[in-house]
């Protein structure tokens, strides 16, 4: 584990033991909360929260650490139906929400299938419905887990999306290079906000552009996104040095 001024880098020698310390430590927040406190997470797409969600379903079983209260939104949504093998939604609800018994009122998922304007704005008054909000009208969620892609982007945050650097809207409609290209995306604006923002990185390719996030405050989105927090904590797979 290395700290710098506005991350801690945590290293581990494969993606299971990324995964099984991840859970722990969401566990370990979710047990700090008074009973009956909420808790608000963004979760992430792509495959990487696979192996989270399992490990996180195994230790909360042995543990007994109760989901109660705590309420589910994304970070980002493809375009797709909720039964489509690329939805982000799909892949938490068969290996964290089915498996913990989640209830509906808990799962605020972004409607990927339906109108786009529809969808961008129910989830941004559902999101602003249910967490704490700045005075600037952002959600303040308690944790936002994120991925990171070949190219730097978290959430559908994209380098070419130059647009997204001045939005201060909480979701956006975007297309990005990664297939399915239509997507929504939580804006740079509420990941600097949340109280607690997690990457979990996993491939040795990434390496590279990891390297370059971590040297500047702009050459990539996950530059910005660390550049625009005080602490946040990234989880790998492979080892940068
Ligand atoms: C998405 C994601 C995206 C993902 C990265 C990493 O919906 O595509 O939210 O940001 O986290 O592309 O994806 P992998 O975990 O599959 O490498």
């Amino acid at each position: 584990m290395t700290d710098s001024k506005n991350h801690t880098l945590h290293v581990f020698s494969n993606a299971v033991a990324m995964a099984e310390s991840a859970a722990s430590c969401w566990l370990k927040l979710l047990g700090q909360r008074n009973s009956g406190q909420q808790f608000t997470v963004a979760l992430s797409g792509g495959r990487t929260p696979r192996a989270l969600y399992s490990e996180t379903v195994k230790q909360a079983c042995d543990k007994g650490v109760s989901f109660d209260d705590v309420h589910f939104f994304w970070g980002d949504e493809r375009c797709v139906p909720p039964d489509d093998g690329e939805n982000n939604f799909q892949i938490a609800a068969e290996h964290l929400f089915a498996p913990l018994q989640i209830v509906e009122e808990q799962i605020h998922r972004i409607k990927g299938e339906c109108d786009e304007t529809f969808a961008v704005n129910q989830a941004e008054s559902e999101i602003c419905r249910v967490s704490e909000l700045n005075d600037d009208g952002q959600p303040v969620l308690d944790l936002v887990l994120l991925g990171m892609g070949e190219d730097g982007h978290v959430a559908s945050l994209f380098p070419s999306d130059k647009e997204a650097f001045e939005s201060s809207a909480v979701y956006r409609a975007i297309t990005g290079p990664k297939p399915p290209p239509r997507r929504i995306t939580l804006g740079y604006p509420a990941l600097a906000e949340a109280q607690a923002a997690w990457v979990l990185i996993s491939g040795k390719g990434k390496a590279d552009v990891l390297r370059a996030s971590l040297a500047s405050d702009d050459s990539t989105p996950l530059a910005r996104v660390l550049s625009s927090r005080t602490h946040t904590e990234i989880f790998t797979d492979f080892d940068l040095a």
